[in-house]
């Protein structure tokens, strides 16, 4: 199983948006109930976002689907789960966490719905925006510990961490995040890490900007993220061949490990005149198992 790399966020009103999700190519769509989604319009969405769960039965879908709820505190949360749970949603992205106790309220939500529906115990995993309080940034770490088995990743956003720190904008003057945003960003990565989860980079807002999303999807994948939040159809590909290793990077990752091979006493090897040692081995061996899992994953959708 690769990791998933590209989650599409689809407003969970709008019959036109869900109508293109099915050939769009993500590996993951978000149905949101939250905040694309205008306060009343929640019951409509919540009634489209369940047929269209209940359309499309859990063994058959070619993609995953996934649901935005409202957070905790909203109000809106059991509802939401009450609408979609039954109908098999493969998980559940948990907006403005506060830290993994919010999760695991979350998770016991889910145990009894899945229990009422008579569903595999567990099945629905979640995600949780895990920056988008002023508090959540000082309970990253804990996550590592926190041994919530639902867990499926940890991302990060920017935009209500901003309107909880009643800031008026998160960019330096040349366009990247301010300092406090590439600290919650680097935390989230280090925390996804710690609990053995994958972490998620945030969504690239300027959807017409295809050169400046793939830039820096490159670099998150660089620095340990293995996917992103995409808001627009047109970032799919974009987002998918950023996250997947590219023709050159798997031909260097085969030389060094054949290096390495060759040298089976050696902890470090020269390549091109540069030093490279067990952590550069190590990450040659997952860029191979990356690769190897991506060739097996299109083979066999091939097959189908
Ligand atoms: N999912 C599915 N279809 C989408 C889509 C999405 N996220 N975003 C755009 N489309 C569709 C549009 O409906 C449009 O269809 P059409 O050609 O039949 O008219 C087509 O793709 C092209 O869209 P475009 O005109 O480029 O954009 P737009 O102005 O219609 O929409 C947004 C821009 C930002 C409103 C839209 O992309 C969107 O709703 N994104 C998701 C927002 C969201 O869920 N946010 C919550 C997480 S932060
Ligand atoms: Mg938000």
């Amino acid at each position: 199983m690769i990791p998933l790399r590209s989650f599409l966020f689809v407003p969970g009103d709008s019959e036109k948006k869900l109508g293109k999700v099915d050939g769009c190519g993500a590996d993951a769509v978000i149905l949101d109930l939250e905040d694309a989604v205008a306060p009343a319009n929640k019951d409509a969405a919540r009634t489209l976002v369940a047929e269209f769960l209940r359309a499309r039965p859990k063994a058959e879908r070619p993609l995953q689907i996934w649901v935005r709820v409202n957070p905790l505190g909203s109000g809106l949360t059991l509802a939401d789960l009450a609408a979609i749970v039954a109908v098999e949603p493969d998980g559940i992205v948990q907006p403005k966490t506060d830290g993994p106790d919010d999760v695991r309220t979350l998770s016991h939500y889910c145990d009894a719905l899945e229990a009422q529906a008579g569903l595999e115990p567990g099945a629905i995993r979640i995600l949780p925006v895990a920056t988008e309080t002023a508090r959540a940034p000082f309970s990253l770490g804990a996550f590592a510990d926190a041994k919530l088995d639902r867990l499926a990743g940890l991302t990060w956003g920017a935009e209500d961490l901003s309107a909880a720190l009643c800031a008026s904008g998160n960019r330096d003057a040349d366009g990247t995040w301010a300092f406090t945003y590439r600290m919650v960003r680097s935390l989230t990565l280090m925390a996804a890490h710690a609990a053995g989860v994958p972490a998620i980079e945030t969504l690239h807002a300027d959807f017409r900007d295809d050169e400046g999303l793939r830039a820096t999807s490159r670099a998150a994948r660089a620095e340990g993220f293995t996917g992103r939040l995409a808001i627009h159809p047109a970032q799919v590909a974009g987002i998918n061949e950023s996250f997947t290793p590219g023709d050159e990077e798997v031909a260097f990752a085969a030389r060094l490990i054949t290096a390495f091979e060759a040298q089976p006493d050696a902890g470090t090897v020269g390549i091109d005149g540069k030093m490279y040692d067990i952590p550069h081995l190590k990450a040659a061996r997952r860029t191979r198992a990356l690769h190897e899992a991506a060739l097996h994953e299109s083979r066999s959708a091939q097959d189908r």
